[in-house]
């Protein structure tokens, strides 16, 4: 894989620099900048090398609609401030702009395309889209390892038409996550959580003969508990999951891999309410669980305890109502305390988790934070993602 470092004339040169500025949003305001602070050296450095630079993203799930809440827009003030640099977004049809219509002068070094997955050619890896984009640029960086594990064609098929190259961040997390897969201490714990089920469930199958615990939180811990038979109301959930659940649990009766799960939960009647507890077998049809229950906790809590390594990727509930984020912080905690005493190792993932660990000021007692939640996860489980392979 090549790195921008070794591109050795950068001078003037078009770079079209994919990030991941798939940060927090609420109400059009980022409530966690990390993923934005990430990438700042990478930035600092093409701009010393007197590059131009396209910045290209995503946020959200837009799914090939313009939707305006949606916009760069607040990402791209975030980073004019902290760059303290003039930087044009673009809202013009992608599809009809040319290379020449970027810069409009010399000193002009910075412009933002507005969100990629407003087009649907994107997540589609749309051939001709991908050309377009290319046609923008002299080259390619690649700094979106939270990307990585997507075949869009801003990450993918992107690289076919232009020289490609990796970005400091990108760099940074594949080295940090190649040693920790590499000298991983057992027993290992990996705690999943999170709204993204359709991301996540497919993949726990394949972590179950690498770990001695799974433990699932957070939205997928609903289609766990829907599949056991108990009424989840109006939570989250995916369709059709019960097979793969069933092979979550026969494999890991023989792969020796304990499935933890919910035995109580938080439930509210909205996500601006308050919590009840309950057991599992108690949700009301007009309730929604938002978070893990007291007796989880314990039983998540006593677990890490017994592991030498924690790999955490996604909250154990809506943590953005504190009603409902005492599981993911006294998840939180336990692993601190444990970090603080040198007795386990702690590597977390993904958006939410960084802002939900940021929002506590202990990011610095995990010994390594990822800036990805599916990419992570994939590789993890040992799959080589799209977005790295194509840059090989
Ligand atoms: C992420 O937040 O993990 C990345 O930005 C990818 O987002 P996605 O899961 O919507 O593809």
């Amino acid at each position: 894989m090549k790195s921008i470092k070794d591109e050795l004339n950068l001078k003037q040169k078009k770079v079209l620099l994919r990030l991941d500025l798939n940060v927090p949003l609420d109400n059009e305001k980022i409530t966690d900048t990390t993923r934005i602070d990430k990438i700042l050296p990478t930035i600092n450095f093409l701009l010393k090398n007197d590059a131009k630079i396209i910045i290209l993203s995503h946020v959200g799930r837009p799914k090939g609609k313009i939707v305006n809440k949606l916009s760069l827009k607040p990402i791209c003030e975030d980073l004019k401030k902290k760059l303290d640099k003039k930087i044009k977004l673009i809202t013009k049809n992608l599809k009809e702009i040319n290379s020449k219509d970027l810069f409009s002068n010399q000193d002009e070094q910075i412009v933002m395309i507005e969100n990629l997955r407003f087009y649907q050619e994107e997540e589609e890896n749309n051939k001709e889209f991908a050309k377009h984009l290319a046609s923008l640029a002299d080259i390619y960086v690649n700094d979106a390892f939270s990307c990585s594990h997507r075949a869009h064609a801003s990450i993918f098929g992107i690289t076919k038409f232009l020289p490609s190259y990796a970005g400091l961040q990108l760099t940074l997390e594949i080295n940090a996550l190649t040693k920790i897969t590499s000298e991983i201490k057992k027993p290992v714990t990996c705690i999943i959580g999170g709204s993204k089920i359709s991301t996540k469930i497919n993949i726990i199958k394949n972590l179950i003969t690498k770990f001695d615990n799974i433990v699932i939180v957070g939205g997928m811990a609903n289609n766990i508990l829907k599949y056991k038979g108990h009424n989840i109301g109006k939570s989250i959930k995916e369709e059709n999951c019960d097979q793969i659940i069933k092979e979550i649990f026969s494999s890991s009766q023989k792969g020796n891999c304990k499935i933890i799960y919910p035995e109580d939960v938080a439930v509210g009647k909205d996500l601006n309410g308050s919590a009840i507890i309950k057991e599992v077998n108690k949700v009301c049809e007009d309730e929604l669980i938002l978070d893990i229950g007291p007796k989880t906790i314990q039983a998540i809590n006593k677990l890490i305890e017994k592991s030498e390594t924690i790999l955490w990727n996604g909250p154990a509930g809506y943590f953005e109502n504190p009603n409902f984020a005492k599981g993911s912080l006294e998840i939180a905690n336990k692993i601190v305390e444990k970090n603080k005493l040198n007795s386990i190792y702690s590597v977390a993932g993904g958006g939410d988790t960084v802002a939900l660990l940021n929002g506590i000021d202990v990011i610095d007692n995990f010994d390594f934070v990822s800036t990805a939640g599916g990419a992570f996860l994939e590789y993890l489980e040992g799959k080589e993602l799209p977005g790295i392979s194509a840059l090989n």
